[in-house]
C-alpha cells in the first residue's frame, strides 16, 4: 500500500527538518508545497529514491553533500565532495574584506584557496566593480567555484597552483582573502562528524594548522600595494599567533575580528604605506 508523506515523516529516524529536505530535493518541490501536500500518496519509485538518501545521511554524509547546495551570504552556492562546505563563520572574512576595499573605485582582489569560491564570488558580486582572481591547487575545486560563478552571474579569474606560485595577475593587489586549511594534523576533530567528509587538503596544511597562514603572510607583501589588506580567517585558538605573523611582515596595525559566535576568526591588516 502507497504511504504518505506525513506517514513517512511520523517514521523517520532523522530529524524532521533533514526528512523535509530529503523529500523536497526528491520530489523538487518548496517547502509550502510539502506541508499542503503531506496526505498525497508517495510512488515506489519516489520512495526508493528517498531511502537512497535517507542512507547516505544516516551513514554521516553531510546534508550539504547530498542536497548539493549550500546558502552563505544570501545566495545558493553548489557544493560537491571536492570543496570545503561553506560556513557561516566565513562570512566574517567576506565582511572584512568588503570592508577593506571599501570606497576604493575598482579594486584588485586575490582570494587564495577559494575553494567553492564562495568568498570571491561574494566579493565579486557585491563589487561589480571589482578584479578579483580566485585561486586553488585542487583543479576539481576549481571546477565547482567556476560554476558558482557562471550560475551567480560573476566575472572571476581562475588560475591553479600552489599560493602565489600561479598565474596571478601584472600589478599588485588591493586585498588578499583567504580561508586557508588551518586545522592541526593531529587534531581528532579530522576524524569526527563532517569532516570526514570534507577534502583532507581544505581541512589541514599536513602540519601545525599555521603552516599555510605563514606561507600567505610571508608571501603577501610581495603581491600587496603599499596600504593594501590582508585578510585571513583562522581557527579559534590561532588569533594571536596570526597577529604575530602579520606583525614580523610588515603590517604594523594587524587585528582581529569576531565571528557571529563570538570568536576571534578573522585577522587582517593593511601593508606600511
Ligand atoms: C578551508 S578551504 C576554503 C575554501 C573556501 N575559500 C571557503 O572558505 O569555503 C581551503 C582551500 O585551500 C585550498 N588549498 C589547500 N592548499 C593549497 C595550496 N597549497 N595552494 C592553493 N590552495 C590550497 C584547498 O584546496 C581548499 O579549497
Amino acid at each position: 500500500m502507497a504511504h504518505t508523506l506525513r506517514e513517512h515523516l511520523a517514521d523517520s529516524p532523522l530529524p524532521r527538518l533533514e526528512a523535509q529536505l530529503l523529500w523536497r530535493q526528491v520530489l523538487g518541490v518548496s517547502r509550502a508545497w510539502l506541508i499542503a501536500h503531506d496526505t498525497d500518496p508517495l510512488d515506489a519509485a519516489q520512495e526508493a529514491a528517498y531511502r537512497a538518501l535517507e542512507t547516505r545521511r544516516l551513514a554521516g554524509e553531510p546534508m550539504a553533500y547530498i542536497l548539493g547546495r549550500r546558502e552563505f551570504w544570501g545566495r545558493d552556492f553548489r557544493v560537491t565532495p571536492d570543496v570545503l562546505i561553506p560556513r557561516p563563520d566565513t562570512e566574517a572574512l567576506v565582511e572584512c574584506g568588503l570592508q577593506a576595499i571599501a570606497g576604493l573605485p575598482s579594486p584588485r582582489v586575490l582570494d587564495l584557496g577559494t575553494g567553492s569560491g564562495i568568498v570571491a564570488v561574494s566579493i565579486a558580486l557585491d563589487r561589480p566593480d571589482a578584479r578579483v582572481r580566485a585561486t586553488d591547487c585542487s583543479p576539481a575545486a576549481l571546477a565547482v567555484a567556476e560554476m558558482n560563478a557562471r550560475a551567480l552571474g560573476a566575472t572571476l579569474l581562475f588560475s591553479l597552483g600552489n599560493w602565489y606560485d600561479t598565474q596571478l595577475d601584472s600589478g599588485r593587489y588591493d586585498l588578499i582573502v583567504s580561508n586557508p586549511p588551518y586545522i592541526d594534523s593531529q587534531d581528532l576533530h579530522l576524524a569526527q562528524g563532517d569532516l570526514r567528509f570534507e577534502p583532507r587538503g581544505a581541512l589541514t596544511d599536513g602540519a601545525d594548522g599555521l603552516d599555510a597562514l605563514r606561507c600567505i603572510v610571508r608571501g603577501a607583501a610581495d603581491h600587496l600595494r603599499p596600504g593594501g589588506a590582508l585578510c585571513v580567517e583562522h581557527g579559534w585558538d590561532q588569533a594571536a599567533a596570526v597577529r604575530g605573523l602579520f606583525q614580523s611582515e610588515g603590517f604594523s596595525d594587524a587585528a582581529s575580528q569576531r565571528d557571529l559566535a563570538g570568536i576571534e576568526r578573522v585577522t587582517w591588516g593593511r601593508l606600511a604605506a
